[in-house]
């Protein structure tokens, strides 16, 4: 199977958990639009009733189009389960998110949410984080934080759109990628990032994940 073809597996094996009357956070990124096509499935044939709890605006728009009635996080009482995909997702169940630049939003939901599932393809898979980390800065300053990160040898970029400008988060704020080797200790350097002025948040979650979906090459589903 293609990883699409993977991913899409996962994402509706995934949308099975969701029970009538749920109060659900919805992720972003190419994976979840598949959590978000079966759960408007479901919603349509099964009648089922649910609320939604978006990460990004786009998520937000595309479910709501698939008629599932979508609320902001302050307007809920409580979130019975959200749903994501993450980028990478380490033995210790530690991930990087925030390549579809939704991290800020995402750990918001996630950390307000009784229960949390990610939903991957099997490339997503690692021993230990190694890919690009998506640190999210506010505007002001962030030239400053970009060179400090660059001193502590994060090699840092920016993460630019296809004009050349930086990308703006749905909280307006920029994204800076870190280029690190493989993270051996993910909490220890989250609390290291998230104590320098100027970041909001970084997209490293730990402690997050219940229940890992993952899509696999020979068309089964692996459940951790
Ligand atoms: C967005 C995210 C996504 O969950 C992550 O990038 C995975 O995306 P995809 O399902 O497209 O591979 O963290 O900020």
């Amino acid at each position: 199977m293609t990883q699409e073809q993977q991913k899409m597996l996962a994402g509706h094996h995934a949308a099975q958990f969701v029970q009538d009357g749920m109060v659900v956070g919805i992720g972003s990124g190419s994976t979840i639009a598949h959590v978000i096509q079966a759960l408007g499935e479901r919603v349509a044939q099964e009648n089922l009733k649910i609320v939604g709890v978006a990460t990004s605006e786009k998520t937000r728009r595309n479910a709501a189009q698939l008629g599932i009635p979508m609320y902001n996080v302050d307007d809920v009482d409580k979130i019975d389960l959200t749903i994501d995909g993450a980028d990478q997702i380490a033995d210790d169940f530690s991930a990087i998110k925030g390549g579809g630049a939704a991290l800020l939003w995402e750990k918001i939901v996630a950390f307000n949410s009784l229960e949390n599932i990610w939903v991957v393809d099997a490339s997503k898979r690692v021993d230990k984080l190694n890919q690009y980390l998506p640190v999210e800065v506010i505007p002001y300053g962030a030239n400053q934080l970009f060179k400090r990160f660059a001193a502590e040898g994060f090699q840092p970029t920016w993460r630019l759109d296809q004009n050349g400008n930086p990308v703006r988060t749905d909280s307006a704020n920029f994204l800076i990628d870190l280029h690190l080797p493989e993270i051996e200790q993910p909490r220890a350097l989250g609390d290291e990032l998230i104590k320098m002025v100027g970041v909001v948040e970084h997209g490293l979650f730990t402690d997050v994940v219940d229940r890992v979906v993952i899509g696999q090459p020979d068309n089964t589903v692996q459940i951790l």
